[in-house]
């Protein structure tokens, strides 16, 4: 690849301060920076990597207004929480900031405040919604209503997530207050609008014209705003959370969060180094996004043209965004706890850091949406980290340690076999290489791990367990090669994961480990002293798995009951209008179906006062022969009614659980028939 740069600024995507960090966002984003950050600092590039909480929007001040807390108690729960999810999978940044500081709120308003003096902005008045009980604007996710493009009914005033869809509040159908319930009113109000459409001509030319090298999913979603057409976009919103709009006469208003918070790049550059301005203001930087799928309009659009309209700043040479990743076939979710958190993930397997780089590293949703099973997790670990990788390492040193005391044979002569084996060490770095450097970081995991295997198999095959008693100068030359391919594996290998890379290194007491050194089949020269043998791995079983999957049943159990809201009560009664009603336990003698009806059973109920007969519409839910024998309750007292030509004396209780079906209700203990419920 021509270098044509000196250094690269990398950013990850801000995540929301609203909730924890879990799998997909891992996979998404940070794994991919991470791995690419590291993989330029092996390589002895200069290279920072900054990202930090985005602390302002909708979603976090309505989380405050749920819990009854300060929008800004939000942030510093989850800013904490997530630096530390963040640094225990060892994510390389180099700084993780927050946008809620001082550094940021400053540069925001500087940035907006010369965006203004140029004259950049448009000002409209337009009709916004507004809720007067809660008096105050309806911003993005304070409005929710059906989606006017998929009859979505849970749509926000800013976006469709079942579509993806991108919407004006005014858009949408039956609009609704989220905070209140109440159906909004229209208010005049001011903002402040970036001309995107002025841009249009510029983004045909360094998108679509220049830009043919990005991913598939970036360019197409870059191309079909394009071709709809750009619109002048609102940076401003009626709210008290945020970056005040640093104008006279803006009052009540802030900047709109996709406005503030890519300037956190900037702002969290410059807290780290007061020499940032080479970073943004030098065309032999090249700037790196990494981002999920749903952010890809605001930094291929928006961000860089308040980027160019500021004028000194640098542009991204590239965007390398995600797909999503489900969880086991749902969508995840925070709002309904459907997803695996770093934090609670790390409780469960302490020390398993590079298990989950490894597996959604392997999965990655790169080129379409992926999902995460507990099952593969489980797999790819026992047989492919513990199986191939771990079996391969740990034979290599244990071997050597038996046989040789732990220091590194010597190389004696070559047969086909060893040179085939030689030749992989340094046409897979390559590879690896190859694939990091065009963002392929599934194919380029593949390509390590191709090595492993080859390591594996080599050493499978040439069975130096059994020629160390007829031929040991070939078991030397044997585990030379098999210690030159570790060695290289753990250079290869740190990029992806770190954690082991750094045990294998100790292992193996390599001191030369940069990326350059990789590729090298004389690594380790020979006399040189390997230091102990630990597991890299450990097998996962099945009770382990087995419970993550219980915990997500639980979930789903959990959220079907929560949806199924109780009716509100029903207006008093008197204790005598209660006590009208004459309920009895009762015993199903007879059961059997109704012909020509689907819903209705006809039993025989011993009331204890007389056996009578009773028509029910259960027969959805229960056999005839397994409720024979039942104690239920029974109204006795209900005027008998004709039902399909019988006449139903009484009516049996029953209640409705989570899944719709009805239940019976019955005595904890046998009673007699007839007893009375009061
Ligand atoms: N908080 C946003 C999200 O989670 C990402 C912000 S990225 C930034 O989708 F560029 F705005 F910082
Ligand atoms: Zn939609």
């Amino acid at each position: 690849m021509l270098k044509k740069y000196n250094r690269t600024l990398i950013t990850s995507a801000l995540p929301y301060a609203n909730g924890p960090i879990h799998i997909g966002h891992l996979a998404g984003v940070y794994v991919p920076s991470d791995i690419y950050t590291r993989y330029l600092r092996l390589k002895g590039e200069e290279v920072i990597h900054v990202c930090g909480s985005d602390e302002h929007g909708v979603p976090i001040t309505l989380k405050a207004k749920k819990e009854g807390i300060t929008p800004q108690q939000v942030v510093d729960r989850y800013h904490d929480l997530n630096k530390k999810a963040f640094a225990d999978f060892g994510i390389a940044f180099d700084i993780y900031s927050r946008t809620s500081n001082k550094i940021h709120h400053e540069t925001a308003s500087e940035f907006f405040k010369t965006l203004y003096d140029k004259g950049i902005f448009e000002e409209h008045t337009t009709e916004q919604f507004f809720d007067p009980q809660a008096n105050q604007f309806l911003a993005d996710r304070y409005i929710t209503g059906t989606c006017p493009h998929c009859n979505n009914e849970r749509a926000y005033g800013d976006q469709c997530e079942a579509c993806g869809t991108s919407l004006n509040a005014t858009d949408l159908i039956n609009p609704k207050s989220a905070i209140t319930g109440n159906t909004p009113q229209l208010k005049e109000t001011k903002h402040w609008y970036l001309p995107l459409n002025k841009d249009e001509d510029f983004f045909k030319q360094w998108i679509l014209t220049d830009h043919k090298d990005w991913k598939t999913n970036v360019y197409g979603q870059c191309k079909s705003w394009i071709d709809m057409g750009l619109q002048p976009r609102a940076v401003s919103r009626d709210l008290d959370w945020g970056v005040p709009v640093p104008v006279e006469g803006a009052e009540g208003k802030v900047l709109y969060v996709w406005f503030d918070a890519p300037i956190g790049y900037i702002s969290a550059t410059k807290e780290l180094t007061p020499d940032w301005e080479k970073y943004w203001k030098s065309e032999d930087t090249r700037m790196i996004h990494f981002i999920g799928k749903d952010n890809i309009v605001f930094h291929c659009i928006i961000f860089p043209s308040m980027l160019k309209a500021e004028g000194s700043y640098i542009l991204p040479e590239n965007v390398p965004a995600n797909e999503f990743l489900n969880l086991e076939n749902d969508k995840i979710s925070t709002s309904r706890n459907w997803a695996v958190w770093l934090h609670e993930y790390l409780e469960d397997f302490p020390q398993k850091q590079d298990v989950l780089r490894y597996v959604l590293t392997a999965n990655a949703p790169e080129a379409k949406d992926n999902d995460f099973t507990w099952k593969d997790f489980q797999a790819r670990n026992n047989n492919e980290l513990v199986g191939v990788y771990g079996n391969f390492i740990n034979r290599t040193i244990v071997l050597t340690h038996k046989y040789f005391e732990g220091k590194v044979p010597e190389l004696n002569e070559l047969n086909q076999q060893d040179r085939e084996a030689l030749f992989e060490i340094a046409n897979l770095k390559l590879e690896v290489e190859k694939n990091i450097e065009t963002f392929h970081f599934k194919e380029a995991l593949r390509s390590f791990m191709a090595l492993a295997r080859v390591g594996n198999k080599y050493l499978a095959e040439t069975e130096p367990w059994k020629l160390i008693k007829t031929d040991e100068n070939k078991v030397k030359t044997i585990l030379n090669i098999c210690l030159q391919i570790s060695a290289n594996l753990a250079i290869l290998s740190e990029p992806f994961i770190p954690f082991s890379s750094k045990s294998l290194k100790e292992m193996l007491n390599l001191s030369k480990a940069t990326w350059s050194d990789a590729g090298n089949t004389n690594l380790l020269a020979v006399g040189h002293l390997l230091g102990e043998g630990k597991l890299l791995f450990a097998k996962i079983e099945d009770a382990e798995v087995e419970a993550q999957i219980q915990k997500l049943l639980d979930t789903k159990k959990n959220n079907e009951l929560s949806a199924s809201k109780a009716e509100p009560s029903k207006p008093n009664i008197s204790f005598e209008e209660f006590q009208k009603m004459d309920i009895r336990i009762g015993k199903i003698l007879e059961a059997e179906k109704l012909p020509k009806t689907k819903k209705l059973l006809k039993l025989l109920v011993d009331t204890g006062i007389d056996k009578r007969t009773v028509v029910s519409g259960i027969a959805e839910y229960f056999k005839p022969e397994e409720i024979i024998g039942k104690q239920v309750s029974i109204l006795v007292n209900l005027a008998p009614r004709d039902i399909k030509g019988i006449q139903s004396q009484g009516m049996i209780l029953m209640a409705e659980n989570a899944d719709g079906e009805l239940v019976f209700v019955s005595p904890a203990k046998a009673v007699n028939n007839g007893s009375a419920i009061s």
